[in-house]
């Protein structure tokens, strides 16, 4: 393909999406270790399949450990958060269960739980958030019945960016005996999870958010002693002759030949991660974040929806503009501006609908590691200026 558009001149705020651009020391490193040894992981004893199985395995213990895991055996990687979300809920859900969750969820969840609900009479309910866009925990547990089998709870919003009280959910679910997994797209790798001190039975991540891995990596950390039950079968490098698919894990919830290119992102990602410092990370991106919130609250004609406040919070905020439909502000921001932005429902109806964005959707900016306070002030006067120009049109 042609490039015929100058990435570095691009002003990307469409971090929730992914993140762009990937530091290119973790680029080069991926490289690096897929042409040295992009073999297919565990399945023979020559040097490169050693090293390329070496990898597999110290990146599970990486990521394991980073999420609070006691046994990295029990981190499995999937495709993306999608594909381990839907490992999870259908591993961990039967005919007839009752599920609870919230309607600040993702697609990913939501759909998994109705096509259960349809297909396996499974009852759901989503329990609204309040109008900070967290939800209250003892609204969780007031849905509790005998057959609660899962609590799933998105971490942090792509869509207002809040981030829920995990750990006191985690808490009332464990008194419960209730599994508890959390959908950790948006905040694996800017917000420290751990699952052991959060009651977190099970996490659910994406690796090309800001784990700052590639696309078509992801997985989830499985406590050790919840069985999610696997929904896919298929060849392990291990007990060939055994005729069906393996009960351990990692095993367990991995079939077919492991994601070797992604999972070199992981684990140069986690040294990136660690040599900068989430916390650092999470703070840059809350500096220009707070300029952006600041900058387009005082532009006449913008509302954001959800919460302002800083606390709990992610660097994305969703925001209309009076007069202009969400769509048109994202091609002209594209277009004039050269500014990457993402507009519509963000594959979350459900809190679209509470906040009354159901129909449009918002325009939603989110801010990543690779963003500058330049990137923030563009960003700013561009909005300014469309907001101008769709006033002048309601005036004339
Ligand atoms: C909250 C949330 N959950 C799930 C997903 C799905 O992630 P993936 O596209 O990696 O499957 C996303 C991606 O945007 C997300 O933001």
């Amino acid at each position: 393909m042609d490039l015929a558009i100058d990435p570095a001149k691009i002003i990307y705020l469409d971090n929730a999406a992914t993140t762009f651009p990937k530091p290119r020391e973790i680029l080069d490193a991926m490289l690096d270790a897929y042409a040295s040894y992009g073999v297919n992981p565990g399945r023979s004893g020559y040097d490169l399949c050693l090293m390329a199985g070496d990898l597999v395995s110290e990146t599970r213990r990486e990521l394991a450990r980073f999420f609070g895991g006691t046994d990295p055996d029990h981190l499995v990687f999937a495709a993306n958060a999608t594909d381990a979300l839907n490992t999870a809920i259908q591993g961990l859900v039967g005919d007839g269960d009752h599920v609870v969750s919230t309607t600040i969820e993702h697609n990913s969840v939501i759909r998994p739980l109705n096509h259960l609900r349809r297909d396996h009479g499974v009852q759901v309910d989503y329990v609204p958030v309040a109008s900070d866009g967290r939800v209250d925990p003892a609204a969780i547990t007031r849905q509790f019945r005998p057959n609660t089998k899962l609590v799933v709870v998105n971490h942090g919003s792509n869509v207002i960016g809040t981030i829920q009280p995990v750990a006191e959910i985690g808490r009332a679910c464990r008194e419960r005996g209730i599994p508890f997994l959390i959908d950790a797209s948006q905040t694996a790798g800017v917000v420290p999870i751990d699952a052991e001190a959060m009651c977190v039975d099970v996490v659910a991540f994406t690796g090309h958010k800001s784990l700052l891995g590639p696309t078509g990596i992801g997985g989830l950390y499985v406590r050790p002693g919840v069985a999610v039950r696997p929904t896919r079968f298929g060849g392990t490098g291990v007990n060939s002759v055994y005729p069906l698919h393996l009960e351990e894990y990692p095993y367990r919830l991995e079939a077919g030949t492991a994601n070797v290119m992604g999972i070199a992102g992981l684990h140069f990602g986690q040294r990136y991660i660690a040599r900068r410092g989430m916390a650092n990370i999470y703070r840059h991106e809350m500096e220009l974040f707070a300029r952006l919130q600041d900058g387009l609250t005082a532009i006449e004609g913008v509302t954001l929806h959800g919460t302002t406040s800083l606390e709990h919070r992610l660097p994305v905020l969703s925001f209309t503009l009076a007069g202009r439909d969400p769509a048109d502000v994202g091609t002209l921001l594209d277009v004039d501006h050269n500014i990457a932005a993402r507009t519509g429902l963000q594959c979350a109806p459900l809190i679209h609908k509470q906040m009354g964005t159901g129909e449009r959707g918002t325009v939603r900016l989110s801010v990543g590691p690779m963003n500058t306070a330049d990137h923030i002030e563009v960003a700013i006067a561009a909005v300014a200026e469309i907001a101008t120009a769709a006033r002048a049109a309601a005036s004339r």
